[in-house]
């Protein structure tokens, strides 16, 4: 059974609301515990669909996945049965491809489903292939899959300049490097907050790297990689759609269990839209938002505007007081949920890469579809605006990166509820 999500026009969002632990975090450390010839213990693991897809990526490997508390999950890598991540579960979720370096670092050898397309963009993969290169294995694409073959004598270390800071990239090749003779220095690394979790959940293993936070990585290779218990991030995605909710209904809510400094362009775009915002050291409280000033907002890499709030942003611009410039820059077809958006009434043109929103409409109630995660978000947060009442359909989507989202923005006031609809 398809479900839907129902929300009408919502009073300001008012209370506090505790995010989850970190898609994008969580499910490059599950692949990092394909490193760890023992148990790793994750916590603060969301509950979402996307954990569950990368648990059964694992078990295929042979990993035993287990929750053995309601955010913990154990992980025991003692022995893997297979190198081959199959295509029925990479096609489900693209994150699947991060196994690709840790298996090649462990196993020698790595089968990993071709991911293809999404929702988003084509979203190439050539800079993990050419890192995996460089570090000496043989790579080549057959039968839709990526073969990755090491030399007997293992990976050895090299330097390598990535083309543009891919976060799948530097996160493959970090892992690969774990297992490479000599150091491995990563230039032009991905900065981004998720990035360093992986990098802090290796150094608790023993493995020796330095330039967490910068552009500039150096791995040092080990064969022994220790057990381990680490603590997920907050999600700063999960806490910035709530924040842009909170604004959009000029509402007054806590955001807790996430680090500010991972949303400061977010918090400081926030502050120019008329919203008032204090941050603590595991907190953001977000009140007294003024009438709403449109916004321009570029994508870029960390510690750049995220492409994943760009959609949030974008519904907010929709009814904010002016007209504003959405430019994405990391992916080639992120505007999908603007036709969506339209059909509730936002006056959104685009052109190519570029968004432009004239505020100040009133968003009306419509049935609409999500077409990807943060867009289906972000149709959701129209929906607490809009006037009457809006249906958000394939909320698989939302699932695949929000737990709870609609008791959570129920919790805060919204009058939002989720239901089943027959086959
Ligand atoms: C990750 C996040 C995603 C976020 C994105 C950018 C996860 C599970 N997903 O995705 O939520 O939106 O970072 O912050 O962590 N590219 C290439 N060749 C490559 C690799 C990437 O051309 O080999 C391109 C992609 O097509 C895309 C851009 O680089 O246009 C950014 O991709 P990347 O940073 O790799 O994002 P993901 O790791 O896929």
């Amino acid at each position: 059974m398809a479900d839907y999500i129902t929300i009408e026009h919502s009073p300001a969002l008012s209370g506090r609301v505790v995010v989850a632990g970190a898609k994008n975090s969580v499910l490059k450390l599950m692949a990092a515990s394909l490193l760890i010839e023992g148990v790793t213990v994750l916590q603060n693991v969301p509950h979402i669909a996307d954990v569950e897809i990368m648990g059964q990526v694992l078990q295929a490997l042979g990993v035993k996945v287990n929750w053995t508390a309601p955010h913990e999950l154990t992980l025991d890598g003692h022995h893997l049965a297979s190198h081959t991540a199959p295509y029925e579960l990479v096609a489900q979720m693209r994150a699947s491809t991060a196994v690709l370096g840790p298996l090649s670092g462990r196993c020698g050898q790595a089968r990993v489903a071709l991911p293809g397309g999404c929702n988003i963009g084509s979203r190439k993969i050539d800079m993990h292939i050419a890192g995996l290169e460089a570090l000496g294995a043989q790579v080549c694409i057959e039968h839709g899959y990526i073969n990755v073959q090491v030399p007997a004598s293992g990976l050895l270390a090299a330097e390598v300049l990535l083309e543009f800071p891919s976060v799948g990239a530097t996160e493959n090749l970090i892992m690969a490097a774990v297992r490479a003779q000599g150091t491995t220095i990563i230039k032009n690394a991905a900065r981004e907050p998720e990035i360093t979790d992986l990098v802090t959940f290796l150094q608790e293993a023993g493995v020796g790297i330095e330039g967490a936070g910068t552009a500039e990585l150096a791995v040092t290779g080990t064969t022994k990689v220790n057990e381990v218990c680490h603590r997920v991030i907050g999600d700063r995605i999960e806490a910035g759609t709530f924040l842009v909710a909170a604004a959009m209904t000029r509402g007054d809510i806590e955001v807790e269990g996430v680090d500010p400094d991972h949303l400061d362009i977010v918090l400081r775009k926030l502050e120019a839209m008329g919203a008032h915002i204090e941050r603590g050291p595991q907190s953001i409280h977000l009140h007294d938002a003024d009438k709403l000033r449109a916004v321009d907002i570029q994508t870029l890499p960390y510690p750049g505007f995220p492409t994943d709030m760009q959609a949030q942003f974008m519904a907010a611009d929709a009814i904010a007081e002016g007209s504003s410039l959405v430019t994405e820059n990391v992916f080639e077809n992120r505007f999908m949920f603007a036709d969506e958006l339209g059909r509730m009434g936002a006056d959104i043109s685009i052109e190519g890469h570029y968004a432009l929103v004239k505020g100040g409409t009133s968003l009306s109630g419509a049935p609409v579809i999500s077409p990807d995660l943060r867009g289906g978000a972000a149709l959701v947060l129209a929906g607490l605006v809009a006037e009457g009442t809006t249906t958000v359909h394939d909320v698989y989507h939302i699932d695949r990166g929000y737990e709870d989202f609609c008791s959570k923005l129920a919790s805060l006031g919204a009058r939002i509820t989720r239901q089943s609809e027959p086959d």
